[in-house]
């Protein structure tokens, strides 16, 4: 397994690669790798020639007041991971590398990017948007892989490619969960022992929504199923909500009626101790379509 850090270096491997008409699909993430990119890198692995594993740590998708400098990191076992997974080349920058002027330029989305995780996140998107664009430059992959654990973020980037017209292919892959239902996340690991107790109320609580979303009570009045699973967060005593939100999908509009013909995404964020969790559940239409 190759372990590149320059993008010169990275480019006459990509060069290479595409000179011998080999397939690349890229697995972007910012490291402290868990089940969940297991699962990007498996799909990734399955249909491509050569997987190609990113690990940066964003600074421009964090918030003057996030956690960038505490986010999760242990490159000596992403690499074990990356290893077994059967990764052929992992690029992990620095941000000199990535970043080497000032931005000037960036990647921004507008109505799509201020719901959801967008409302209290200002400015996240668009360094997530931005540093995609440069990685899709840099890889030029055949097919990207994105958890659905992070709906609105793989939304964005599918609406990202069609409009901007990337010529790469978008993978949706499904949320890996404990089994008690907890999304993995890197950000797990910020959970105390009571916190992780509780954490699995939030899938519970969408669950719910996903399970009565065809009530009659709730097909004319989807506020109403909304409002039903806030409570259940709300009783949740060491949760605090950021948002409970109900928007079509893809596309992140707001739901005035709940039709069988059209995918909803019914998602939510909560802070717990020193997380931010974040999880959705898609129902109606062609939600079934992750890999
Ligand atoms: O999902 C993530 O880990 C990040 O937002 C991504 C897509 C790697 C961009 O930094």
């Amino acid at each position: 397994m190759l372990w590149i850090r320059s993008k010169s270096l990275l480019k006459e491997h990509v060069q290479g690669f595409r000179r011998q008409g080999k397939s690349i699909g890229l697995v972007p993430t910012m490291g402290y790798l868990h089940e969940g990119h297991e699962k990007l890198m498996q799909v990734a692995r399955r249909e491509n020639d050569v997987v190609v594993l990113s690990i940066f740590v964003n600074p421009t998708q964090f918030g003057p007041l996030e956690d960038f400098a505490a986010y999760p990191r242990d490159l000596a076992r992403d690499r074990r991971v990356a290893e077994k997974s059967g990764v052929d080349l992992v690029f992990q920058p620095d941000k000199e590398e990535m970043y080497p002027t000032p931005l000037e330029v960036t990647v921004e989305a507008g109505r799509m990017e201020t719901v959801l995780c967008g409302r209290s996140r200002p400015g996240h998107f668009r360094g997530v948007l931005t540093v995609v664009s440069k990685l899709f430059h840099l890889v030029e992959p055949d097919r990207a892989y994105f958890g659905q654990k992070d709906g609105q973020q793989l939304a964005l980037i599918q609406k990202m490619v069609e409009d901007l017209d990337f010529p790469v292919e978008i993978v949706p892959v499904e949320t890996v969960r404990e089994e008690d239902g907890l999304a993995k996340s890197s950000r797990n690991v910020y959970l105390t022992e009571e916190e992780r107790r509780v954490a699995p109320e939030l899938y519970r609580a969408l669950s719910w929504g996903k399970a009565h979303w065809q009530d009659a009570l709730y097909t004319s009045d989807p506020a109403r199923l909304v409002h039903e699973v806030e409570k259940r967060l709300q009783a949740v005593p060491l949760f605090r909500i950021d948002y409970v939100e109900l928007v079509t999908y893809p596309d992140l509009k707001a739901v005035t009626e709940l039709r069988e013909d059209q995918t909803f995404m019914l998602a939510a964020a909560i802070y717990l101790g020193k997380a931010r969790l974040i999880d959705n559940v898609l129902f109606g239409g062609v939600s079934e379509r992750n890999r």
